[in-house]
């Protein structure tokens, strides 16, 4: 009896040893994108919504467009450049385009690397392969942000600590106009005009909910909206603990001070913003900024691709 089971259980040992540690060796790799190619893809939101997107991706002219059918509704184009420029228009009577510059380019055909094996499982009838891939944007920077929002006043300001780095300020009117500066002898600063405004308070009405989970050591609730950002919310309290931008970048609340208003003088941007000869500056400034900004100018992008 003994001498017949102890080989089960050696086994069973290995077996458990293998599922346990991450072998690297062992795990499939996604395929790399091939460098050109056309795929229609059949989109449903969360919130219920239908898309048919024709992709185009065009790695070696540096491009990726999205022709986007929204279900009865508009079609829509979503053209990206390697560049970080992005347009995206319509182009029925009513010729609508907005444009953003973003930090990062479009995706690398090996953007998948590292990305995390989670095993095998049957999808659309398919067995897959799955990975999981966060932070795939953002290179472990750290910044401290001082955030504060003003509803009433129609602003929002970012002071931003990147570590070892500058100190940047990040001004937004609910008309749409946004101040990038610094407030040193650089006086560096850049200007941008966003159709959208700051985000209203209710900006996560129709978010939806995850379950609870633990986060920092707080219990929370969990919601998810239209697949660009992850919210934790204290059960106690009610207060943010923290958020996941679907980019991978994290934010965790480590103060919340509710009714707290910064003095009106701080809201004043320096002189140099409005004189309109600094352009040299403007592109040095742009990449520091665009770090912590990239977010805000994908949630304006987002939230017309979802209004549209
Ligand atoms: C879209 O997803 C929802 C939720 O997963 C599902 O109930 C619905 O059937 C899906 N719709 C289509 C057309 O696949
Ligand atoms: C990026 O490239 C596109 C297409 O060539 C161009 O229209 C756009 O102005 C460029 N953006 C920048 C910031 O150079
Ligand atoms: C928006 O408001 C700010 C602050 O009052 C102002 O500096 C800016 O010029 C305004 N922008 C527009 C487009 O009116």
């Amino acid at each position: 009896m003994v001498s017949a089971t102890k080989p089960i259980s050696t086994y069973l040992l290995l077996l458990l040893s293998f599922s346990f540690i991450p072998s690297n060796s062992t795990d499939p790799t996604p395929s790399p994108w091939p460098l050109q190619f056309h795929s229609i893809l059949f989109m449903n939101y969360s919130k219920g919504s239908l898309q048919m997107i024709d992709l185009w991706y065009d790695w070696p002219n540096g491009r990726n467009f999205n022709i986007i059918q929204n279900q009865l509704g508009k079609l829509l184009y979503d053209l990206e450049w390697n560049n970080g420029t992005s347009f995206f228009y319509t182009l029925d009577s009513n010729k609508e385009c907005r444009s953003a510059q973003l930090e990062v380019g479009i995706l690398r055909p090996n953007w998948l690397d590292g990305a995390n094996y989670l095993g095998q499982k049957y999808v659309d009838g398919f067995l897959c392969n799955v990975w999981e891939k966060v932070d795939f944007v953002c290179k472990g920077s750290l910044q401290i942000i001082d955030l504060w929002y003003d509803w009433p006043n129609g602003r929002n300001f970012n002071i931003i600590q990147n570590q070892l780095g500058k100190l940047l300020y990040d001004l937004e009117w609910n008309n749409g106009t946004s101040f990038f500066y610094t407030l040193d002898s650089n006086k560096e600063c850049r200007s941008a005009q966003l159709e959208v405004g700051i985000l209203r308070p209710n900006w996560l009405d129709g978010a939806n909910y995850l379950g609870q989970k633990y986060v920092d050591g707080f219990l929370c609730n969990v919601w998810e909206k239209v697949d660009f950002i992850w919210y934790y919310e204290d059960v106690l309290t009610k207060r943010p603990v923290h958020w996941v931008f679907y980019t991978g970048r994290a934010a965790h609340v480590m103060t919340f001070e509710v009714g707290a208003v910064l003095e009106d003088a701080k809201w004043q941007a320096p002189v140099y913003c409005f004189e309109k000869s600094g352009d040299q500056k403007n592109t040095e400034l742009g990449s520091v900024v665009a770090g912590g900004s990239q977010e805000n100018l994908v949630a304006g992008v987002l939230r017309g691709s979802m209004g549209l």
